[in-house]
């Protein structure tokens, strides 16, 4: 279904020349990149767990493990500063995952883990939901986690208790995993309480349910990934539930030591991008206007081809000099949400923009697109991403973000400096316009905000900074568990 006017496009991108650089092979291998996965990234993903299933991640692996210290000693390589989580060695950690797949809940986790293994914790792990049958993704991450050494156990005996007892925390990811607390532990569960910390990334509302989050109340603390989705916690569960979220703590993710290698490394996303234009059939010059999430109303791609159809509109009528603009939709799934990828492509022919329009099956791997366009848009719907991981990776390589102004965005999106804001909704249609047309139009606005974005990552959306956030509560949580002993 793709708008092919070049037979290489049908081709997925793993045509690789063998001159390419080893790390380029690797973002690129993507039949075993499950097996080396190594983070989950919410770019672009709205905290819901629903859309968990669909979300296709990027973060191939590396062989060299995790971006973390590279060491087992406290010693981190930005010259010997100590490791914010360094206080958690030899504690022993409970993780709790509802399920465990590709998809930015599970991962995000593992790359916590991750974290706290590289600062010798010990941490068991526990899937409340597998599948029957061997899933030989379940599988490979499960192996991933093994080779870091994070225990891997049955979530349901009583070996599941034990630790659980004896652990000195226990971190329940997403909401939905409440429902393992009753199940499991039982009688135990007031025991266990007071030392659980709930990382929470959903905010649609079915996720308000008694059924997940009645012990919610009663845990140690909260940690959810931007302010914005706190607050709307604190009120959807005074207001629908009746109930009190306990100390609740925003907490901004982080980019990959992986992801900002190839997003620093000038040559490889020039290759990445000359590879990636082939592929499109797009020249150089051209200027590419992606939106890379899951293909789904939400995410607000019909909005987005509007505006860039508006756009085009507007460069016609003023008679502006501005290079060939294109839309790139990163995140297509013909299988999974046929009504509304029908309904995309019906608009594309019916405005006749073919040619400017490029849709992309999803993919794990997000980088080489990232190192391929000129400006990314953030274009979910409603009450916006939960945080939106994508936007820190698009801005680790210098791109500016138009957004829409909700949720973890506006956190992230410095409106009229690393990118700009528009309305979510039809009424943001207009101005994203007039925001594609202002940046198509100014080279030197494009650069600006792309280095201001960068800027901001590094001061703010690297891995380091969120370990530091994460350690704050970590820390926090410890203590008050320990005044319940
Ligand atoms: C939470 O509720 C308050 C008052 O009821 C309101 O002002 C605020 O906008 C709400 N916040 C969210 C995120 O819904
Ligand atoms: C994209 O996915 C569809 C099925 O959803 C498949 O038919 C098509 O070949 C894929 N395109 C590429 C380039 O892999
Ligand atoms: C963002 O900035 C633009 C102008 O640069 C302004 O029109 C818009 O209202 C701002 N949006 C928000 C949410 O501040």
């Amino acid at each position: 279904m793709q708008m092919n006017r070049n037979p290489k496009q049908s081709s997925p991108l793993i045509s690789i020349p063998n001159r390419w650089p080893l790390f380029i092979l690797l973002v690129f291998t993507l039949s075993t990149t499950i097996a080396f996965i190594l983070r989950a990234s919410f770019g672009g993903n709205s905290c819901d767990a629903s859309q968990y299933d669909d979300q296709f991640r990027n973060h191939m692996g590396s062989k060299y493990g995790f971006g973390g210290g590279k060491t087992e000693n406290n010693v981190n390589d930005e010259g010997g500063i100590e490791n914010p989580l360094s206080f958690m060695k030899s504690k022993v950690v409970l993780m709790v995952s509802h399920e465990l797949s590709l998809s930015g809940g599970p991962l995000l986790l593992m790359e916590l883990a991750f974290l706290l293994r590289n600062v010798n914790t010990e941490v068991v792990w526990l899937t409340n939901q597998k599948p029957n049958d061997e899933d030989e993704v379940v599988y490979s991450l499960e192996q991933r986690m093994l080779e870091k050494g994070v225990k891997v156990f049955p979530a349901k005996d009583s070996k599941a208790v034990d630790t659980a007892l004896k652990a000195d925390l226990v971190i329940l990811n997403t909401a939905v995993a409440g429902k393992w607390l009753d199940a499991v532990l039982k009688e135990n569960v007031p025991r266990v309480l007071p030392k659980v910390l709930w990382w929470i990334h959903e905010m649609r509302g079915h996720y308000f349910k008694l059924e997940y989050v009645k012990h919610l109340p009663f845990v140690a603390g909260a940690m959810i990934d931007s302010h914005t989705t706190v607050e709307y916690w604190k009120n959807r569960t005074r207001e629908r539930l009746g109930i009190k979220m306990p100390q609740t703590y925003a907490v901004h993710l982080g980019n990959s030591k992986e992801l900002m290698d190839v997003a620093e490394d000038a040559v490889a996303r020039r290759v990445l991008l000359e590879h990636v234009r082939e592929l499109l059939g797009v020249r150089k010059e051209d200027l590419l206007f992606a939106i890379i999430n899951s293909v789904s109303r939400g995410k607000g791609q019909d909005l987005f081809l509007r505006a860039f159809h508006e756009s085009l509109q507007i460069i016609q009528e003023k008679k502006l000099k501005v290079p060939v603009i294109h839309a790139v939709v990163v995140g297509s799934d013909m299988s999974a949400q046929t009504k509304f990828e029908t309904e995309l492509r019906n608009f594309v022919e019916e405005k006749k923009i073919q040619g400017r329009v490029h849709f992309v099956n999803k993919t794990l791997n997000v980088a080489p697109y990232l190192a391929s366009i000129d400006v990314l848009v953030q274009n979910s719907q409603g009450r916006g991403e939960c945080f939106g991981r994508i936007t820190i990776e698009a801005m680790a390589f210098q791109i500016p973000v138009l957004g829409t102004a909700a949720g973890g965005t506006t956190e992230i999106v410095v409106n009229g400096t690393t990118g700009i804001l528009h309305p979510a909704g039809k009424e943001g249609v207009t101005p994203l316009a007039h925001n594609i047309v202002q940046l198509a139009a100014d080279t030197e606005k494009r650069r600006i905000m792309g280095e201001k974005g960068y800027e901001r990552v590094k001061d703010t959306f690297l891995e380091k900074h969120m370990s530091h956030r994460i350690s704050i509560v970590l820390k926090q949580v410890l203590q008050k568990s320990k005044s319940h002993r």
